[in-house]
Formats: C-alpha cells, structure tokens, sequence
C-alpha cells in the first residue's frame, strides 16, 4: 500500500474532474471519492436524467419552452443505497435506463440547451455546497466550479476511450467496437463545439493523459498532487 492510501487533505477540498467521454473519470472519480471518504457526483448521469425525461414527454433538445417547463416540475437526486449510488427521477429509479446508447446522444443534445444547463448548474452548485465532493463532468472546472480547490483534467486517445468504452457496453448492446468509435466521435464533436460550457481544461486544472496509464497510476498522480497542494 502506498502512502498516498492512507492520506487526508489538510482542509475540506471541492474536487473536478473533467474530460471526454472514456477517458477514465468515472472510475478515477469513484475510486477517488472512496480513498478521501468524499461524496462522489456523477453529473453527466443529470444531464442523462433529464434526456430520458424529455424523451418521455415528447420534449426536443431545441425546444426551450418545453424543456423549461419539463425542468420545473422535475426533481433528480442521488441516494446511496448499500454500495450502489442510485439517480432517482421524480422517485423513480432511473440507474440502469440513463446507460442506453441513445440516452447518451440524446444527454448530449439536452446539454447543449441553455434552459437545461442553467437548471443543472443550480442543482450541482447546491450539491457542492458542503465541500469534500469529487464532482466528475464536463465543465466542473470551467463554469460551474471555478473556485474548485483542485482541477483535473482527464484524457486519452480516441482509440484508447473507444475500446474502454465497448468494453464496459458489450454486455448490454449489439453495437459494433466501430459503431461505439463513431457515436463518441459525434459526442466529443457536439460537447467540445457546443456554444455554452463546452468541454474543455480549465486554465487551471492538471491534465492526465491516460492513454497509457493504468487507473491506478492515474489514481496515484491524482493523490500525489493533492497531496503537494494540501499535504
Ligand atoms: O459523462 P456522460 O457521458 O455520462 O455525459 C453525458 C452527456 O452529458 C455528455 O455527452 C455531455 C453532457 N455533460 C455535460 O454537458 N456537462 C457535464 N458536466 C456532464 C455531462
């Protein structure tokens, strides 16, 4: 065990960890959150949240009036049950329904409506309000937190992300290795080119290429930098 595993901050720390679809957040974000007793948000599964709803109740992405309507009368919280972290729509447990293929292009669509982003900006700012968070996403460092205590920024090759990604999908879906490049290709076009909050590093935040890098080397030079800044 290295030393970093029984380490703590010398202060409450609001966390980002920002990057592309596959890059590795979730699962550096999670493992994260374990290691410092955080509390781990998930804040792509909101913008899922709301696509599965739009879709639901006919909504477009584009359609302003609709979504904004749709976002007052919706309310989406996590709740820890056992090990297993549980995205509930009003009340109903919506976990396993936001992962489907077509919720993650529809998610990046509703992301690209303002009527949507400023709803979901409120909420994760609440939800940051207590600190010793691990917030993973897309714009945590730029827009929605940028006072965050620590910033990173996680990525890889397309090659690398796409085959990570087929591979935690394969049990679920009958898309192609190709078919999984070609709609993350599209997702990484439609969130780094979108007007509002696209994705991108903050000036200020640490960026990991985990092309390369197991996650627990990732892991490791994420805690050895926190350990530097408030060891
Ligand atoms: O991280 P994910 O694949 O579950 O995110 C689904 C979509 O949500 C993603 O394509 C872009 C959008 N998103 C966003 O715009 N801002 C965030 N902070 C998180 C996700």
């Amino acid at each position: 065990m290295s030393d970093n595993q029984s380490f703590f901050p010398s202060q409450p720390l609001l966390i980002t960890v920002d990057g592309p679809a596959g890059a590795g957040k979730t699962s550096v974000s999670k493992i994260l959150a374990q290691r410092l007793s955080y509390t781990y948000v998930d804040t792509g599964a909101l913008y899922r949240g709301v696509a599965i709803g739009a879709k639901r109740a006919g909504i477009q992405a584009d359609d302003d009036a609709g979504l904004a309507g749709f976002c007052k009368k919706l309310h989406l919280c996590f709740e820890q049950k056992a090990d297993k972290t549980l995205l509930l729509m009003n009340g109903e447990d919506i976990t396993s329904k936001i992962r489907e293929p077509e919720i993650s292009m529809l998610a990046s669509a509703v992301s690209a409506n303002p009527v949507v982003r400023k709803f979901l900006l409120n909420l994760q700012k609440k939800m940051g309000e207590k600190k010793e968070t691990v917030f993973e996403g897309r714009d945590m460092g730029t827009v929605v937190f940028p006072d965050a205590d620590i910033k990173f920024f996680l990525d890889a090759s397309i090659e690398t992300r796409a085959a990570r990604r087929y591979e935690e999908l394969k049990e679920q879906t009958c898309q192609s290795p190709a078919d999984v490049k070609t709609d993350m290709k599209r997702r990484d076009t439609n969130d780094s080119t979108r007007d509002l909050a696209p994705l991108k590093p903050a000036d200020d935040s640490i960026l990991i290429n985990s092309t390369h890098l197991s996650l627990e080397a990732v892991i490791e030079k994420i805690m050895e930098c926190i350990k530097t800044a408030f060891g």
